[in-house]
């Protein structure tokens, strides 16, 4: 008589059959983007002005100050299937280390920078921002907030850091990160036109926001 199967025989067995859900890619993820707490400086109150191209801001006649940077990316589930219609938020300081927050030094940031932008992924679980490079601030490496929010599901609140930064082995919140995965939360800033690009895929635990097996 074969005894039963313990749940983790049963997921070795599924696993070396390949039995891969539909829709799922050879070159999965597999491993979740960690996660990071909200932070201090996430809006009171939404700014009314509050699209995906922080550098330009209703009323104001200039760009924002600052590097300006093409962010664009996917949001995947771990089976690497895009998520549509999922609200990706970004919020950061400014050019120069100011949050448009009460919170953060008197309302020193820059007028013409919106601080705070959000979008919806599209069909093929793309997302795209306008914003500035990041730059350090008192007690943190460059860095751009994100949550990802999805029907149904709690928030996914991350950040995303600069790859090569010198600054990121001083900061706490990234050193927080187990070292073997601190790579997911890092993004290339490379020179694209007269600013910079850079790609950032957040992979959730799936698209309704539940643990997959
Ligand atoms: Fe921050």
């Amino acid at each position: 008589m074969t005894p039963a199967l313990s749940r983790r025989q049963f997921l070795a067995r599924l696993a070396a059959l390949s039995l891969l859900p539909a829709g799922a890619r050879a070159d999965a993820p597999r491993v979740l983007t960690p996660t990071q707490m909200e932070g201090p400086f996430y809006p009171l109150e939404l700014p009314l002005d509050r699209d995906n191209d922080l550098t330009r801001v209703t009323g104001q006649s200039r760009v924002a100050l600052g590097i300006v940077t093409d962010l664009s990316g996917m949001v995947l589930d771990l089976d690497g299937r895009p998520i549509k219609n999922a609200r990706v938020e970004i919020w950061q300081c400014d050019a120069r280390g100011f949050y448009h927050h009460p919170l953060d030094r008197g309302g020193q940031a820059d007028p013409a920078f919106q601080g705070f932008g959000h979008t919806i992924t599209d069909t093929a679980g793309r997302y795209r921002f306008r914003t500035l490079r990041p730059v350090p601030y008192p007690g943190r490496t460059p860095h751009i907030h994100a949550k990802v929010l999805l029907p149904g599901a709690s928030e996914f609140i991350t950040q995303i850091y600069i790859a090569g930064e010198p600054l990121n082995d001083r900061d706490g919140l990234y050193r927080s990160i187990p070292a073997d995965r601190r790579h997911r939360v890092l993004a290339q800033f490379q020179p694209s036109g007269t600013g910079q690009a850079a790609r950032f895929n957040f992979v959730m635990a799936s698209r309704d926001g539940t643990p997959r097996l």
